[in-house]
């Protein structure tokens, strides 16, 4: 079926206030016109789809636009000859390997990083009337612990370039502008590694930077959102935090056909592309989120940083618990142009003596 509506933009269907209700009311599989890509908005076709071969991920190479538009996007590529997720067969093996080997080995230490430089970070803003959660926490925290869970150790985040732009090389509909930004910001953050290092090692740490800097801090952002009451003065130690990350900061993941096929009636064509909403089994009807393990995906790509990730959310978690402050919500900003992640750039609380 084709959905010709133009009620929304396909591109931000994720970014609906009643997406909840959207995804449940179109049909489970759907060809967008706007946006050139079959939709998938029922989680049992999303799930069956990640674990049919008839589907392969997108390479994400970069080569045609630099062919296309004299763009130098060579370390945008060097990146991508890292990334699990932009092959399959035997490099993909390997890759994987390679990835659950060096978050094995340093995942302990990430976390403890990741706790200590939180209770810090806590204490400090939490000095003042109003903080920004995202800016002044969690992304200068996540910064370090992301960074040594790919094997490099540094004390300054912020001596860091703006490392959560690189994710953006997933987004499609990203300006040559946009990609030329981020090529940079890959650029710095390699010149910033130590030259003794080997070269695989520096490579692993871009690709880490770009699978981690804006999942694992938009899920923790949107998580926390999710958990505090929407309006009016709450304690941080009142608040009944799920033991899952119950919100995420990616809802779509994307896949290509290889093999012609039908799924649920329709015809999909080899080279054709599918937008998979992973969020929309943990959305319940009221628009409220809800923990879904889709959200770490499914099948031979699903997330090898999924118990990580959910460790640092329940450190997260256990240190808010411990906090007897009151709090209101103040401003909450979105990044704009961002067809990918739902990633929240200023979570700011304002914080009160008493209720
Ligand atoms: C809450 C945080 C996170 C969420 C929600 C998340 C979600 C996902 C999802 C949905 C995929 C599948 C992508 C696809 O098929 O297109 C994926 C893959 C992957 N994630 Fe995560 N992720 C998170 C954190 C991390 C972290 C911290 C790392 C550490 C580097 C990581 C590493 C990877 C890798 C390497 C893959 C590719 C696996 C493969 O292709 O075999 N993720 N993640």
């Amino acid at each position: 079926m084709c959905v010709t509506t133009q009620a929304f933009s396909h591109f931000k269907l994720q970014k609906e206030p009643h997406r909840a209700r959207l995804y449940r009311e179109l049909p489970p599989i759907w060809w967008s016109d706007q946006a050139k890509r079959w939709f998938v908005t029922n989680p049992e076709l999303v799930r069956q789809i990640q674990t049919d071969t008839a589907f392969k991920v997108p390479d994400y190479d970069a080569s045609p636009i630099t062919e296309r538009l004299g763009i130098d996007l060579t370390f945008t590529n060097r990146l991508r000859q890292y990334l699990p997720l932009a092959w399959e067969g035997a490099e993909h093996k390997r890759l994987r390997r390679l990835f659950s080997s060096v978050i094995a080995a340093n995942q302990n230490a990430a976390i403890e990083s990741f706790g200590e430089d939180l209770r810090r970070r806590l204490s400090h803003a939490l000095a003042s009337d109003r903080f920004c959660m995202v800016a002044d926490v969690l992304r200068p925290a996540l910064r370090i612990a992301n960074m040594r869970l790919a094997g490099f150790s540094t004390t300054d985040g912020e001596a860091l370039p703006d490392i959560e732009s690189i994710p953006g090389m997933f987004d499609d509909r990203l300006s040559p502008t946009g990609r030329k930004r981020i090529e940079q910001n890959i650029r710095d953050l390699y010149s910033r590694l130590p030259d003794a290092r080997d070269e695989e090692s520096k490579l692993v740490i871009l690709a880490f930077t770009a699978l981690s800097a804006n999942t694992l801090l938009g899920s923790l952002a949107e998580s926390l959102l999710a958990s505090f009451a929407e309006a009016g003065t709450q304690n941080f130690s009142a608040i009944d935090y799920p033991a899952e990350l119950p919100a995420t900061g990616l809802p779509l993941i994307e896949k290509i056909c290889i093999t012609p096929c039908e799924i649920d009636g329709e015809k999909i064509a080899a080279g054709d592309r599918l937008r998979l909403f992973i969020e929309v089994e943990g959305l319940l009807a009221s628009g409220k989120p809800e923990y879904s393990d889709l959200y770490f995906a499914a099948g031979p790509h699903r997330c090898p940083g999924q118990a990580y990730s959910r460790r640092i959310w329940k450190s997260l978690r256990d240190e808010l618990a411990t906090l007897d402050v009151f709090f209101e919500i103040g401003a909450i900003e979105h990044r704009k142009n961002d067809c990918v992640f739902n990633y929240i750039e200023k979570l700011e609380l304002m914080v009160h003596d008493q209720e």
